[in-house]
């Protein structure tokens, strides 16, 4: 996944201690579905090495060879998770496992990089065929916000500015979106800035296409996949999906 290798290089610093609140709640969903863990999308490795300090079992999925490189080498620095943590070159549309799964998680969002049908079905049936009888799959979708997005549209936006703690630079990222909605795809362009005072010093760009999902869109989906949902959350504190809601998380079991 070409968008995903060039984002890598500054995943972590996005995200890493900003914006998730998720990770007690994935451990929360593990001790619900049980081990063995599955996390599609996995990235840098971020959820898959906290559930394996929490003492889970996780195997995670990950296209991307840049992204599974860091994921890799955070693995390698754990302490303590003695085989309890792997990382593996995958397409989450075409799963090669052979293990069967109490828990299956597709956290942050890594399922709207699943542009067309074909590929989404394709990736819930392959679930479906990896879950345990009594296990539970968790897919964590953003709750399209049309009137936000149309007001985006193509407008130049900062999403945050602040010091890069290793470097001492400062760190400027802007993105713009572009939605095509008949198509349910937006194209997001993201730049880093990097300045030294005032100077610019570096600067990066990643683009990336994002397909959105509604509530009963994504129903559809599970039924023609053998899965049927048990619940969605709005929120990583549990709490149930409402219009507004910023997370659309399906809890789904065979059907
Ligand atoms: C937003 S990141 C989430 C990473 C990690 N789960 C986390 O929460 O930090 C989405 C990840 O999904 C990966 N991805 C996208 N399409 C994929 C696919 N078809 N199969 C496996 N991974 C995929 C991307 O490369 C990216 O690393």
């Amino acid at each position: 996944m070409p968008e995903f290798d060039a984002m890598a290089k500054w995943y972590d610093f996005d995200y890493e201690r900003r914006m998730r609140k998720d990770l007690p709640f994935y451990r929360e969903c593990a001790a619900e579905g049980g081990n063995p863990v599955l996390e599609l999308g996995a990235g840098t490795g971020r959820i898959t090495a906290y559930l394996a300090k929490a003492g889970f079992d996780v195997t995670g999925v990950e296209i991307s060879p840049v992204m599974l490189e860091r994921g890799r080498a955070r693995i390698a620095r754990l302490r303590g998770v003695a085989g309890r943590a792997q990382l593996l070159q995958g397409d989450m549309a075409s799963l090669d496992l052979r293990r069967r799964f109490g828990t299956i998680l597709a956290p942050f969002r890594s399922f709207h990089h699943l542009h067309e049908i074909g590929r989404q079905l394709a990736a819930l049936r392959g679930i479906r065929k990896r879950l345990k009888p009594d296990g539970v799959a968790v897919i964590d979708l953003v709750n399209p916000d049309l009137a936000d997005l149309l007001a985006a549209d193509g407008k130049l936006r900062v999403s945050y500015e602040r010091k890069h703690p290793k470097r001492g630079t400062r760190i400027v990222q802007r993105f713009r979106v572009r939605s095509d909605l008949p198509r349910q795809i937006a194209y997001i362009d993201y730049v880093w800035d990097e300045y030294r005072g005032r100077r610019k010093v570096g600067s990066d760009t990643a683009p990336m296409r994002w397909r959105w999902f509604h509530r009963f869109e994504f129903e559809h989906l599970l039924a023609r996949s053998g899965l049927r949902p048990i619940r969605i959350c709005g929120d990583f504190n549990g709490g149930a999906y409402e219009a507004d809601s910023e997370e659309m998380i399906f809890f789904a079991v065979r059907g």
